[in-house]
């Protein structure tokens, strides 16, 4: 069963097309890796099924529904959540109460403790701060993890990471391979943008793969790692040969 699909999603940005056409689909319980050059139109394909920024034209559906347009509070309440590239929680908030802004605002089901569940979030990310730290002290590495926790406090079915590994040293690679795939093992799907080799090699069922806003290639890891025009895509070409 598809659990998110995408039918010729493209979105403009005045004359610039950051994302062409893209019509691809993630299977219920897949990790599937986007992959690309940068600037490709990653964040903004995720932007386009997260509802941050609509599609310009083509459509989304998520559980079988369309959900094309939907604001990113619906989105959540359905059941889909993200990280960011940039993380931004509330600055002046501790960590603890910006993971039960999500537990509170993300969830539709009443959530009995909430203080218990966002706690859960963070021991489950494995935050290496006391909860009630202010999160303007945080550095990367902890604000991923906080990003990572406040996205899975909404109780999501999909969940949509972006380069969460990026900037990560090898031992926190290592730490944050084994927690998404702990995600996954509790019945979350995953679509993740990823720049990583070791991080998308280990973990992607299927990448699809973008390059100036157009799809070029989708199946799984082993396979599209050794096709040549994604080789091409992220290498190049030499002219002089
Ligand atoms: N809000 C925006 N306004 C104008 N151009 C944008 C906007 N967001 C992204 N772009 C452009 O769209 C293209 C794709 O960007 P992005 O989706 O961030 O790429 P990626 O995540 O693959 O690195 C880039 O050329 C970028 O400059
Ligand atoms: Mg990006």
């Amino acid at each position: 069963m598809n659990i998110l699909e995408t039918k010729g999603v493209t979105k403009r940005f005045g004359g610039l097309v950051a994302v062409n056409d893209v019509s691809l689909h993630v299977e219920k319980g897949e990790i599937l890796g986007l992959i690309g050059p940068n600037g490709a139109g990653k964040t903004t394909f995720q932007n386009t099924v997260a509802g941050l920024d609509p599609p310009t034209s083509g459509d989304v559906f998520f559980l079988g529904e369309k959900v094309t347009g939907f604001t990113p509070q619906v989105m959540c309440n359905l059941g889909l959540s993200r990280t960011f590239q940039i993380p931004r929680p509330f600055p002046k908030l501790t960590v603890l109460e910006n993971v039960l802004v999500s537990t509170i605002f993300g969830n539709t089901r009443k959530i009995s403790d909430p203080v218990r569940h966002a706690r859960e979030k963070l021991e489950f990310v494995e935050f290496p701060l006391g909860h009630e730290v202010l999160c303007e002290t945080l550095n990367t590495v902890q604000l991923k993890r906080l990003d990572l926790a406040r996205a899975l406090a909404s109780s999501p079915k999909l969940c949509l990471l972006d380069e969460l590994a990026s900037g990560l040293s090898e031992v926190e690679l290592e730490d944050i391979i084994a927690i998404i795939r702990k995600i996954r093992d509790n019945g979350v799907t995953i679509l993740m943008v990823e720049h990583i080799m070791q991080v998308i090699m280990n973990l992607c069922d299927r990448l699809a793969v973008i390059s100036f806003g157009n799809k070029i290639a989708e199946g799984p890891t082993t396979e599209v790692t050794r096709d040549p025009k994604v080789i091409e895509a992220y290498l190049g070409v030499d002219d002089e040969d």
